[in-house]
């Protein structure tokens, strides 16, 4: 057995299983088993995407925010967006992926983007409740990740996160506002909610019973907290800001327990999840030809940068 423990493979494994029973980051230089690094290319991809997907449905109403403020926070908001997607696909990029071909993977569905973008924004309120819910949902589930053992990924997410902060702020606030306004408004708002309550909780996935991916990720310490313990998270931490804003979440199993010191709450629609997963969303078939078209239509801006590229090397070779 001294044999084996002697290899160099073998050091490698027990330098980087210290590296992670120690709480310390794994840098990109470093070694690391094959499926770690397939494990984070496929979470930090699909999160970039999420981000990039993501700046469709709040998109759709850029240019009908009912006034300038609203609509410069929008705009902020939305390029805050495009700009966590690149800092994702810059960390995918320190892992060895290439970003044109985890775009393609994208655009061909060979890898997913969050359930919750395949709903489609019906009202401006829905801009709000995206703030209020999804970046809250958002902000749930990235702040464990500023503690994910991988160096890049951990340190992206800080900056995303006090990001997320402003973006979920915003949302409240516009929904505050409305629902001082008319009865309309509130019974927007009210609408609004209905719709998103249930998709915001499918945000953090499948149940922790059927979450293939889970327990690795934790062992490696790429994920530090399960689905349902988030989800647990997502909803404790909503209930309050629903009833100061005056609005009742959709769910009749919704109730304190005391005993857990925690909401029981009902389950989501699974079946419907496993659907949108699928690419079968009210959206999905949309989102990705949207993506795809814009793709095609910055191919001249890639060819013009990737020449001009090549005219400095050849410059600077003299
Ligand atoms: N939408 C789409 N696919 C989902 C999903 C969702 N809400 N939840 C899970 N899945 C997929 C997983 O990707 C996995 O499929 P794969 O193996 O082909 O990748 C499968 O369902 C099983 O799920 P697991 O729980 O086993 O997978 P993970 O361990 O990867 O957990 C996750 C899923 C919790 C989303 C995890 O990947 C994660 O924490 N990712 C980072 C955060 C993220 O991507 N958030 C997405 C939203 S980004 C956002 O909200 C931006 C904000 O600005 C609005």
């Amino acid at each position: 057995m001294t044999q084996v423990a002697d290899s160099p493979g073998h050091a490698l494994q027990a330098a980087f299983d210290a590296t992670i029973a120690h709480e310390q980051r794994v840098e990109p230089r470093d070694w690391m088993p094959d499926g770690y690094r397939r494990t984070l290319v496929r979470q930090i991809a699909q999160h970039a995407h999420s981000e990039i997907i993501g700046m469709q449905p709040e998109g759709n109403w850029l240019t009908r925010a009912p006034s300038l403020r609203r609509k410069s926070i929008l705009m902020a908001k939305v390029q805050d967006e495009a700009g966590h997607g690149l800092y994702l696909y810059s960390a995918a990029e320190t892992l060895g992926a290439d970003r044109n071909d985890l775009t393609e993977k994208l655009i061909s569905s060979a890898q997913k983007y969050s359930s919750i973008f395949n709903y489609p924004t019906l009202t401006y309120a829905d801009v709000g409740t995206i703030g209020w819910l999804v970046d809250g949902a958002a902000i749930c589930n990235q702040v464990p990740l500023c503690r994910s053992s991988y160096g890049p990924y951990a340190r992206a997410m800080v900056r995303v996160c006090k990001e997320e902060s402003f973006h979920q702020r915003q949302g409240y606030e516009l929904l505050m506002t409305m629902m001082a306004g008319t009865d309309e408004q509130r019974a927007m708002v009210q609408e609004s909610v209905d719709r998103f309550w249930w998709p915001s909780l499918m945000m953090f996935g499948p149940p922790d019973d059927e979450s293939p991916n889970s327990a690795q990720s934790m062992a490696w310490g790429i994920k530090r907290h399960s689905n349902d313990e988030l989800r647990q998270r997502f909803v404790d931490m909503s209930v309050p800001q629903a009833k100061a804003l005056g609005v009742t979440l959709p769910d009749p199993d919704l109730v304190w327990n005391a005993e857990r010191q925690a909401h029981d709450f009902g389950e989501p629609d699974w079946s419907e999840f496993m659907q949108v997963v699928k690419g079968n969303g009210p959206c999905s078939a949309q989102r990705l030809a949207r993506r795809r078209q814009a793709h095609e239509d910055g191919a001249w801006v890639r060819e013009a940068a990737t020449a001009f590229a090549r005219t400095q090397q050849a410059a600077s070779r003299g």
